[in-house]
C-alpha cells in the first residue's frame, strides 16, 4: 500500500505544505467584501515555506520536457508565483513573462528574474495579444482555483489565445481519482519556531479539495487559510483543452517524464498544442 497523499503545496505526495502564513481565510476587504482564497493564500511567506520547491527541480522538469518544447521564446509562466522557473526559462528560451496576482510573491520573483518581464494579473483575464508566446507553463497545480468552473475553463481558452499556432501549453495538474483516494485527513510539522496543522478533505458534490491551514507559535495560534483546487479528472482537462482548440500531444505521470498510470500516478502533466485555425 501506497503512503498516502497530503494534500500539500498543492497536493503532492509527501510535500510539507504552506502558503499564505498571514492571510486569514478569505480575508475582509475594508470595504466589507470577502476577497476570495487565492488572494488571502498566497503571501509572502509562500517561497519559504515552500522551499523545497526551488529552482533545481524546475530545472529537471524543463530538462526532461525539452525536445517537447520550442526552441525559442517569448514563453508564459502562468502564475509564476515567487519566480523559480524565470531564471531556468530565460536561459532556454531567451524571452520570459512571468504573470501572478499575488503582489508579495512578485516582490520576491522581481529578486530572480533577471531579464524576465513581470505582470501583476488574474489568470483569467492575463493582458496579451493573439499569438504572443511560444509557450505557455503552468506548474505546481496553478489551476482549478476558481468557484465557477467556466472560469477554469476561461484561464485554458485565454491562453489557446496568447499562444502561436503550433504553441505548446504545459500543465502540471494532480491526477483526481489516486490524490483524492490517498487524501491524508491530518498532518502536523514544524517550520522553524512554527507548528503547522493541515486538515484536508474532498467534497465529492463539487469535487473540491480543501485544505485548511492553522499555525501556532509558542502554542497561539498565529494564522489560518484555506487552499482549494477542483479535482479535474484527466479526460475533463483533455475535454477542457480540445474545447480551447488544444490538443494534447504528451501526457506523462511525473516531472520526469514517467509514464501517466490513470490508476496510480499522482500527478497528471499534460502539454498540449495548440491547432491552427
Ligand atoms: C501553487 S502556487 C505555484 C507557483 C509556481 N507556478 C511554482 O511552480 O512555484 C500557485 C500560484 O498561483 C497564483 N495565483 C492564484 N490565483 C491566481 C489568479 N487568480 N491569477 C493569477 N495567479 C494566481 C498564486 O499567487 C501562486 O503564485
Amino acid at each position: 500500500m501506497r503512503t498516502p497523499t497530503i494534500l500539500s503545496g498543492f497536493l503532492g505526495r509527501n510535500r510539507n505544505v504552506l502558503a499564505g502564513l498571514q492571510a486569514p481565510v478569505a480575508g475582509r476587504h475594508s470595504n466589507g467584501c470577502t476577497r476570495p482564497w487565492f488572494e488571502a493564500a498566497f503571501s509572502r511567506f509562500y517561497a519559504d515555506l515552500y522551499a523545497h520547491r526551488d529552482t533545481a527541480e524546475a530545472e529537471s522538469l524543463l530538462d526532461s520536457l525539452q525536445d517537447l518544447l520550442p526552441a525559442r521564446g517569448p514563453v508564459l509562466d502562468l502564475a509564476c508565483g515567487a519566480g523559480r522557473l524565470l531564471g531556468p526559462l530565460g536561459r532556454r528560451f531567451g524571452e520570459v513573462v512571468g504573470l501572478d496576482l499575488s503582489r508579495d510573491l512578485l516582490a520576491v520573483a522581481r529578486e530572480r528574474a533577471g531579464s524576465a518581464r513581470l505582470v501583476r494579473s488574474d489568470m483569467r483575464t492575463p493582458p496579451f495579444a493573439a499569438g504572443s508566446f511560444a509557450a505557455v507553463f503552468s506548474f505546481f497545480t496553478s489551476f482549478g482555483y476558481f468557484e465557477n468552473p467556466a472560469d477554469d475553463e476561461a484561464v485554458v481558452a485565454r491562453v489557446a489565445h496568447c499562444l502561436q499556432p503550433g504553441g505548446k501549453y504545459v500543465l502540471d495538474f494532480l491526477n483526481a481519482g489516486p490524490v483524492t483516494s490517498e487524501l491524508v485527513p491530518k498532518s502536523e510539522q514544524t517550520i522553524g519556531d512554527r507548528r503547522v496543522e493541515s486538515s484536508r478533505s474532498f467534497d465529492v458534490a463539487s469535487r473540491v479539495i480543501r485544505k485548511t491551514v492553522r499555525v501556532f507559535r509558542e502554542d497561539a495560534l498565529e494564522v489560518t487559510y484555506e487552499e482549494r483546487v477542483r479535482a479535474y479528472t484527466p479526460d475533463e482537462l483533455d475535454a477542457i483543452f480540445a474545447r480551447s482548440g488544444l490538443e494534447v500531444v504528451h501526457r506523462y505521470g511525473g516531472y520526469a517524464k514517467e509514464p501517466f498510470e490513470r490508476d496510480r500516478s499522482l500527478r497528471y502533466v499534460l502539454v498540449g498544442r495548440r491547432m491552427s485555425s
